[in-house]
């Protein structure tokens, strides 16, 4: 019979073996890559905050995003926005989203306008992503906003009006920290007791 402390001897030794071998293979590539300069990184570092605060310069209405729109997206989002095989939908969906089956669109899930501008700005037209200048990304933006009711057509989106958009779920996720519900029932406490 082997004790205890030569099975534990055993298990250490075979995890020192282990972790030398791992490291042995670590290669230390001295010699590849370099760092970014300034304006790289700067060009990659274009997330947009949920607050807008790094939101550019530049403006657009709905009226101007709709001729956009029918150039570079009617084609996977459809005439109506109602999407298709190749592109989701991007209206519709209001008040399914506590059915069993909801429908998550900007105008029912959505909770900032401000990464509706982010999205475009990067992920979209899809196979030409960064193409899109940021008069046309607020144009798209306020287009899309317009045809889910959230704002009027000759409404103007920019640095400062699009950070105010209160979308129709603002207020519909669960705050990150329980104890921030103010609604007891809705917290899950039943008879004095909370989660
Ligand atoms: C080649 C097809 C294609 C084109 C063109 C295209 N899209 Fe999309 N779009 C997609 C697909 C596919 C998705 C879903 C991507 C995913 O969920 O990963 C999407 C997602 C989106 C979303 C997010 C929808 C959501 O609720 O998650 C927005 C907003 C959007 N597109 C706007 C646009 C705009 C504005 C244009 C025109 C500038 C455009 N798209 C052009 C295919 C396309």
């Amino acid at each position: 019979m082997y004790s205890l402390n030569h099975v534990l001897l055993v298990m250490a030794a075979v995890l020192c073996f282990a972790s030398a071998v791992t490291r042995a293979q670590t290669p230390a590539y001295s010699k590849v890559g370099r760092t970014p300069s300034e304006e790289e990184i700067r060009a990659w570092d274009i997330a947009i905050s949920t607050d807008g605060k790094e939101l550019p310069p530049g403006r657009g209405t709905a009226k101007e995003g709709a001729v956009i729109y029918a150039q570079k997206c009617v084609a996977c989002h459809g005439q109506s926005l109602e999407g298709s095989p190749l592109g989701t939908a991007l209206v519709g969906g209001k008040g399914t989203l506590a059915t069993t089956r909801p429908v998550k669109s900007i105008g029912s899930y959505w909770a900032f306008a401000t990464t509706v501008w982010d999205y475009i700005n990067r992920a979209m037209p899809r196979n030409q992503e960064g193409s899109l200048k940021p008069d046309e990304v607020y144009a798209l933006t306020a287009f899309v906003l317009f045809r889910n009711e959230i704002i009027q057509e000759s409404d103007v989106m920019d640095a400062r009006t699009l950070p105010k958009i209160q979308m129709p779920n603002r207020n519909g996720f669960v705050p990150p920290r329980l104890e921030d519900i103010p609604d007891p029932r809705k917290r899950g406490c039943r008879l004095g007791h909370c989660p």
